[in-house]
């Protein structure tokens, strides 16, 4: 099974044989996680885990895949403690991680970090979040959570609710949901935090239908509702994060006789009140638990044999 690119950096460059390679080798990894022996298969080779933004279900995903497949991990967290702190450039950093590593992950907070690490880099390159950008294996483990919950993709009808102008998980998933047919889509946002002009021009080239509202009440009729938490750490301006950090806030009551999947890329800043969690209808910790499979999935294809 080959893969059509050498990095990952969007979920804009995945074909849709790509994405099915992709979704078969994640569903193949559950027999992985579950066998009590060690698989081998990376033993020798190394991830580097570069992470200079926050991050909790990522990193320890990709380390645990890495770790699961019989490869190493080494790490940097943080400005602070890599030499990005002294002024060491993006690229340079590549050029001498590549030199340790046979894979690299890399979270940034910059949008666009990620194409520049691929003009460099010597080994293969996933993005794990640039900025605002994309976040391309959350897409890929959106994408594996939603088949498993509902059977299907095509003819689905999903919203995605909250902070849709600086959400990179919701840019990535539309792209990614592009290759797949008969979608609707309800996007529903403060008018603050619309889904990017550059978003929904390639919905409309791509002929998938959407309607963008800020009634959340019309997200809980779909197949599907995708909570984001609003990205504080993308404001410039205090004030204006409070007043709209909880403009939606989904209750257990208001999915009452409800058949809508929630999911949610994780953290939750109180956009999820936690009477949701034992509800059918919450699949954002199994949504987590697909990080690994799918990191798994993507980690061996890249650079295993
Ligand atoms: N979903 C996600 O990217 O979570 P972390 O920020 O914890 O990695």
């Amino acid at each position: 099974m080959s893969l059509s690119f050498r990095h990952l950096t969007s979920t804009r460059q995945l074909s849709r044989a790509d994405t099915d390679a992709i979704l078969k080798h994640a569903y193949e990894m559950e027999g992985v996680v579950k066998n009590p022996k060690q698989d081998e298969r990376l033993k020798g080779k190394v991830l580097a885990a570069l992470f200079y933004e926050p991050s909790t279900r990522t990193r320890l995903s990709f380390e645990t895949a890495m770790l699961r497949l019989g490869g190493s991990v080494i790490t940097a967290d943080g400005f602070q403690f890599s030499s990005l702190y002294k002024g060491e450039t993006i690229e340079d950093t590549m050029m001498m991680v590549g030199q340790y590593a046979d894979i690299i992950a890399m979270r940034h907070p910059e949008q666009g970090s990620a194409d520049r690490a691929i003009t460099v880099c010597p080994v293969p390159f996933i993005n794990a979040g640039d900025g605002p950008g994309q976040h391309p294996t959350q897409a890929l483990l959106d994408l594996l959570t939603i088949q498993k919950e509902r059977g299907k993709i095509d003819g689905l009808h999903i919203a995605m609710v909250g902070d849709l102008r600086f959400g990179r998980t919701v840019h990535s998933l539309t792209y990614l949901l592009g290759l797949f047919n008969n979608l609707r889509f309800t996007l529903v946002s403060p008018k603050e935090l619309k889904m990017p002009e550059k978003v929904t021009s390639f919905m409309k080239e791509k002929g998938m239908q959407f309607e963008e509202t800020t009634d959340f009440a019309a997200a809980l009729d779909c197949d599907v509702a995708y909570m984001t938490r609003i990205q504080q750490e993308r404001f410039t301006d205090r004030s204006e994060y409070e007043r709209l950090k909880l403009v939606y806030v989904l209750r257990a009551d208001q999915l009452k006789g409800k058949n809508v999947t929630i999911l949610h890329p994780l953290p939750r800043v109180g956009e999820i009140e936690t009477d949701v969690d034992a509800l059918p209808n919450a699949a954002y910790f199994r949504q987590a638990k697909n990080g690994l499979l799918m990191r798994m999935a993507v980690i061996d294809l890249m650079v295993g044999g």
